[in-house]
């Protein structure tokens, strides 16, 4: 079996003389040297500034950063005229809650997000609330980790509905959503759907067109790419009729004094100088994941999975958020007796990265009747035997908190 840690240089580190366990890849992975090297030949070959000049160093950016953009668009199955290059899944977020919604929404019409929403798919629609009066409904979710239906069917029941919003994977209770059904419901009412595919997309094949969805957002960090670089995908006539957000140079067809024609294409969208290197990286991670294979990953943190369930099942003090069925190898646990921060620290001290808090995602955690919970959260190149590491130093830390 093929030991991906090595492919990982962050992974080669050691703390209090122990070998790192990064169990916190929900939050931000870590990059394989293929990534790190495009950075670094970007910047040692080929650094110029993009759409610009006539000479082989910018000739050599563009194509990298273009080819970057048929391989994402490869990646997730759309066309390379519907991709966006954004700074993130939370500035795609807020691009089409400003850039579409002030435009196409008025006081009253309603946005449906679900409760497990991350706040990048909440705040930008609570400014949105405050700015143009729009009301925000939530779906509820069951102990499982799933929808509830009868909530669904109340909202879906509503004349205003119009922007369905919503999350592909919870950051916390770990469930990965099949929402092609909702998405169906919410096409069929004429309802503009938009999916934050944020936490789903490392770990699940993404076929944009078979999902069918209007808008979808990721960022690259959490896809072993480098971080300030992410994705808008969108469907090319709704981009097309989307005012451009930002103002300024590489979205423009024509400037005059006193008047301005945009392009007519997803570049509109991507003014100023981009994060071209970490599109670029983007493209490699893509690569680096295609090359694994979609088959192998899933085997892999299947594996994962079933044996942190299995050993989570033997400890009494620690309580799952959501269900066991349908989920990421990403686990939130309540832990009965020790804060999840003092938790998170100790593990620290062993080597073990995990996280603690809200998640930003507080509305769920007040759902749950909780403040913070202890987030592990697993990739492919994870082990069974880095999972045995994290239980033992779990029970050790609560046996230390039990006198
Ligand atoms: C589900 C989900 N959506 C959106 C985001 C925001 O991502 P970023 O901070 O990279 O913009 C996150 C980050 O944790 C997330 O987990």
């Amino acid at each position: 079996m093929k030991d991906y840690r090595l492919d990982f240089p962050l992974l080669k580190r050691r703390y209090n003389d122990r070998a790192l366990v990064y169990f916190d890849n929900a939050a931000t992975a870590p990059k394989p040297q293929v990534v790190i090297k495009a950075v670094n030949d970007y910047y040692n070959l080929h650094n110029a500034n993009i759409h610009r000049g006539p000479n082989f160093l910018s000739e050599e950016a563009t194509l990298l950063y273009e080819g970057a953009r048929k391989k994402v668009a490869d990646f997730i199955g759309a066309d390379k005229e519907e991709i966006v290059f954004t700074a993130g899944a939370t500035a795609g977020l807020n691009l089409i809650a400003r850039a579409w919604g002030e435009n196409n929404l008025k006081a009253g019409d309603i946005i449906a997000l679900s409760r497990a929403e991350h706040h990048a798919n909440i705040v930008p629609w609570l400014q949105l609330k405050e700015k143009i009066g729009v009301v925000l409904e939530y779906i509820d979710i069951k102990a499982d980790g799933t929808f509830n239906e009868l909530s669904l069917d109340k909202i879906f029941d509503q004349p205003r509905l119009r922007v369905l919003a919503i999350t592909q994977a919870s950051n916390v209770l770990g469930q990965f959503y099949d929402l092609r059904l909702i998405l169906k419901r919410a096409q069929a009412q004429g309802v503009l759907t938009v999916v934050d595919a944020a936490q789903s997309v490392v770990h699940n094949p993404l076929a944009v067109h078979d999902l069918d969805c209007d808008f979808l957002v990721f960022s690259g960090h959490k896809l072993l790419a480098p971080s300030g670089v992410g994705v808008l995908y969108g469907r090319r006539d709704l981009l097309e009729k989307i005012p451009p957000f930002l103002g300024g140079g590489g979205m423009i067809a024509e400037v005059k004094e006193q008047s301005f024609t945009p392009l007519a294409e997803a570049l509109r969208l991507e003014a100023g100088t981009p994060n071209i290197e970490g599109a670029i990286a983007l493209g490699a991670a893509c690569d680096y994941l295609q090359e694994i294979s979609w088959p192998e990953i899933i085997k892999r943190e299947e594996v994962l999975k079933d044996y942190f369930l299995e050993q989570l099942s033997s400890l009494s003090f620690v309580r799952l958020l959501g269900g066991n069925e349908g989920r990421l190898p990403l686990f939130a646990l309540d832990l009965q007796g020790i804060h999840p921060h003092d938790a998170a620290d100790l593990l620290g001290e062993k080597g073990i990265i995990t996280r603690a808090g809200h998640h930003c995602a507080q509305p769920l955690h007040d759902s749950l009747g909780i403040g913070a919970s202890l987030r592990a959260s697993l990739s492919f190149y994870n082990t069974t035997a880095e999972i045995d590491v994290f239980f033992q130093a779990l029970q050790s830390i609560k046996k230390s908190f039990s006198f």
